[in-house]
């Protein structure tokens, strides 16, 4: 068993039963949809950032600082965190695996464009990618920012819990989300990164209805938890 819960946006936090805590995709203090800071984040033991865009990755490096948490991330964002005082770090990329502590996790492809902002040291792009762990016999996957790809089927029979974008025009939309269900048959599917702001105001209800019979559609409000 293991927990999510979802802090609006693309953030959640995993909790496994050994007590783990996994962030990923830390967008708090600006994330209109989550109640306070950063700093009212309980702890991580790992944070698990996608790409560099603000909107998952701009209380990354605060709440590594504060909490020590190892971030994972492709090389590029985890050698900029460690540039910036962050000490524990575990880069990857695209298709790789690592065992942790707490599971198997590999990063998988995402079709999306990617840049971390740095201070005074300009932009620098960065590939984006999502998250399948494994966790106590259980896979979760967190697709991170992508469009619908074909890659996805190669996803089928391996993920018991989705975390998929429905907001539309930076990622897919619920369309399209209900096709990446399709191909990649979980059973159980959260939709994410949406109605945060009004360009990507979407009605959740809507995706229910086109994923249909093919998964079961867990819609949370900001600060729920789903047991999986
Ligand atoms: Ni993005
Ligand atoms: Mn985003």
């Amino acid at each position: 068993m293991a927990r999510v819960t979802w802090h609006g946006h693309a953030t959640c936090t995993l909790e496994t039963d050994q007590g783990t805590r996994i962030v990923i995709d830390p967008f708090f203090g600006d994330n209109p949809s989550f109640d306070g800071t950063v700093e009212d984040v309980e702890g991580a033991d790992y944070i698990l950032c996608s790409h560099g865009h603000f909107d998952h990755f701009a209380d990354c490096i605060p709440l590594a600082r504060r909490t020590g948490a190892t971030v994972v991330s492709t090389f590029e964002i985890v050698s900029f965190c460690q540039k910036h005082g962050v000490e524990n770090g575990h880069g990857m990329n695209i298709g790789g695996g690592h065992r942790f502590p707490f599971g198997y996790l590999k990063m998988t492809p995402a079709i999306h464009t990617g840049s971390v902002e740095g201070d005074e040291e300009g932009v620098f792009t960065t590939t984006p990618g999502g998250f399948l762990i494994e966790l106590g016999g259980k896979s979760f996957y967190h697709s991170g920012d992508t469009a619908l790809t074909r890659d996805m089927e190669l996803l089928r029979g391996q993920v018991d819990l989705a975390l998929l974008p429905i907001g539309d025009n930076f990622t897919m939309g619920p369309r399209d989300a209900a096709r990446a269900v399709e191909m990649i048959r979980p059973k159980v599917v959260i939709p994410i990164h949406y109605s945060t702001w009004p360009v990507i105001e979407q009605d959740p209800e809507e995706f229910r209805g086109l994923v249909g019979d093919l998964a079961r559609v867990e819609v949370l409000h900001p600060g729920e938890s789903y047991d999986f």
